[in-house]
This record gives C-alpha cells, structure tokens and sequence, in this order.
C-alpha cells in the first residue's frame, strides 16, 4: 500500500480521535495525534511553573522539551523528559491551560514542523488536530471537517471522563472561541475538506464514510 495521509480536524467532541483511531487501524496506516503533542507542552509549562501568558518563557519551555510521542494506532505513549504523561494530560489542569499554550506562534512552528516531519516518515497516516487540513499537510489525499452539535459534544467528553455534562459544554465552548479566533493557525476549515456532521451518525457510519470517500480518490 503506497503514500496516504489523511487529515481530520475538527473541535473536541466531535469524534475525531475515536474515528481517526478506527480509520487508521482499519487502513493499516499510522495514526497522530497532534492535539496530544500540545497537551504534552503545556504539561510541561505547567510544571515549569512559568506564566502561562509569558509567551517568551512559554515558547523557551516547549523548545527544551524532550517530547516523544508514538504512532500506533491501537496506543501510543507520550513522554515529556522521560516521563510518560498520557493520565496527566487528559486532567483538568492541562485542559484548562492548552488552548493558551497552543495559541504561542514559536510552539506552533515547533510542533507543525515536527508533525510534518513525522508524517513525512510514516507515509500511511491518518493525522487528527485543528490545522492539519489547512496549516501542517495541506497536500493531504484526504481531509474531513468533523462537526457535531455542541450538545453532542458535550455528552459525548463528559462520558468519556464522567465529568459533568454542563461543565464540559462550558469548557469545550471556550477552547472553541480560543482555538478558532487565535493570529496562529486557527481552527479551520480547509476550502477542500469534506464536513461531516457526527451529531446522528455512529463511529462505524463514519468510518465507511471516509473509506468509501478514500477509494473515491485513489
Ligand atoms: O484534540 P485535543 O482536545 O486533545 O486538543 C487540545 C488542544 O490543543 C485544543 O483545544 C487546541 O487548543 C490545541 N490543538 C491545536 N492544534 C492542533 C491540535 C490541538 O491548537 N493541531
């Protein structure tokens, strides 16, 4: 199987992790997680101890971080400085913190410069984020603008992490306003994604969907 990269962006709850998840494994293709990669940053700022609105000490720390992630599928491990921080960073403190973390334009270059590299390796992946249709593979054979209802959404993060429904619609509603009104590569649709409203269809609808849209192109 040649060269694919597929592309899948989107706000959070709206199924991209679990579909990009599903699609890669079902494509035998690596699978990245870029939203991840932020986290793992902004776990390490937060350790740091810097202020989260000092962009200059925010972009110093991320550059000195040793952050290694996998591309499997089926699980992969992140580490920041040798420490695995995969509990760390679905916690509330690094979700709080990210979308500032991730609005820094030097922590951006960093890391669109490392995914491009890493997807330049893989060859067969499927790349989940904000910007991967529009900033960091905008050459993708495919790219999905997953949406969903922001009630969808919410329901669906606060089962994830039995946190509570209304609380969770509050905080997805401000990383939403953050990540999709930040100078830095915004949250965004590409002029040439395909937009797939999650809000009624379940995982596996989704994943035939882009397979069928895949064999289309190909
Ligand atoms: O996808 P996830 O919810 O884990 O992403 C966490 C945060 O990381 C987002 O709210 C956004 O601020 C940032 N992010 C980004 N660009 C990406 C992926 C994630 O800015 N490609």
């Amino acid at each position: 199987a040649g060269r694919c990269v597929v592309a899948v962006d989107g706000p959070s709850g709206s199924g991209k992790s679990t579909v990009s998840r599903r699609l890669a494994a079902s494509l035998t293709a690596r699978y990245l997680d870029t939203g991840a990669m932020y986290r793992a940053i902004t776990w390490a700022v937060l350790r740091s101890g810097v202020d989260l609105t000092d962009a200059q000490a925010v972009a110093k720390v991320a550059g000195e971080v040793d952050l290694r992630i996998g591309t499997d599928p089926t699980g992969y491990g992140v580490t920041a400085d040798g420490v695995g921080v995969e509990a760390e960073i679905r916690g509330p403190e690094v979700t709080a913190a990210v979308s500032a973390v991730a609005s820094v334009p030097a922590v951006r270059a960093l890391l669109v410069a490392r995914q491009r590299d890493m997807i330049a390796k893989a060859g067969r992946i499927v790349v989940e984020g904000r910007d991967i249709g529009s900033v960091v593979a905008p050459d993708a054979d495919l790219k999905v603008y997953l949406t969903a209802s922001a009630a969808a959404r919410a329901a669906r993060r606060s089962a994830e992490d039995a946190s509570d429904v209304a609380a969770t619609a509050a905080d997805l509603a401000r990383r939403d306003q953050i990540d999709s009104t930040r100078k830095a590569d915004p949250l965004a649709q590409a002029p040439d994604a395909v937009v797939l409203d999650t809000t009624e269809l379940g995982i596996d609808e989704v994943v035939a969907k882009l397979r069928a849209l895949l064999a289309e192109r190909n």
